[in-house]
């Protein structure tokens, strides 16, 4: 199930919705190709794979997703664009959520005990605290999906702080610190670079129109005032570490 990856020196884009058909992304596989074309020319060279799985959807299960990557990857292979895809989701958390990646009703990061975790941009910070750790407690290493989209996270910068030292890894979006969200969410976002609190920079793109997988101005950006060690570990380190099931 884990596919060591073959390259190391292109960006890796943990949060993407390419797979056609399946969630609010991309519609068919012409419109994941279009993606994926995009993302090649802004440097990414391997992605997780992260459609949606929510309750009262019909989630795609685990083979459907498979398949889907094995006909983005020959169409690719026909055109020339290298980028490796690996299995994943974005998880909605619920309470039986560690019980349905069990069931292998909803999928972890590449096969890794690493999961992606979203919640309503409403929801209570004890709500979310308790639900990240619950997956910590049932043996997860949880990723929480664009944390600048909690009003009740952001309310606080110790609350990421917190998040942080119980083993939660964070993950933002790269439109939101480009500022397509406003000032407050991008510079919430440039608090977090600067205490080193964030773990993942992704694109979580949806098609390749308004929201497409824009990733090379965000790197720059954040090289030139991060500096490119920290560049390295958000966009290539640290989703290695994901790829392989290591620590960070
Ligand atoms: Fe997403």
């Amino acid at each position: 199930m884990n596919r060591m990856p073959k390259s190391y020196d292109k960006y890796t884009d943990i949060h993407i919705h390419v797979i056609p058909g399946v969630d609010d992304g991309s519609g068919d596989p012409d419109m994941s190709m279009e993606m994926l074309r995009y993302a090649y020319a802004e440097g990414i060279g391997r992605m997780i794979v992260t459609p949606h799985n929510k309750p009262m959807h019909h989630n795609a299960g685990r083979e459907k997703i498979e398949q889907l990557i094995q006909l983005l990857e020959t169409r690719m292979r026909q055109e020339g664009i290298a980028i490796e895809l690996y299995p994943g989701n974005e998880l909605y958390y619920r309470e039986e959520l560690a019980e349905r990646i069990e069931q292998g009703r909803a999928l972890t990061m590449a096969g890794s005990k690493y999961v992606l975790i979203e919640f309503m941009p409403s929801d209570g910070w004890e709500y979310i605290r308790d639900g990240v750790n619950n997956m910590l407690m049932a043996g997860y290493r949880p990723i929480l999906a664009h944390i600048e989209r909690y009003q009740e996270v952001c309310r606080d910068i110790e609350r990421a702080v917190r998040l942080h030292e119980m083993g939660c890894y964070i993950q933002v979006n790269t439109a939101s610190l480009m500022g397509r969200y406003g000032m407050g969410i991008k510079g919430y976002i440039k608090k977090l670079l600067k205490q080193q609190l964030v773990d993942f920079v992704a694109t979580d793109a949806h098609n390749a129109a308004n929201r497409a997988p824009d990733m090379d101005k965000c790197a720059e950006y954040i090289a030139r005032k991060y500096g490119g060690d920290y560049l390295r570990k958000l966009l290539v380190e640290n989703p290695e570490r994901v790829i392989r099931d290591e620590y960070i």
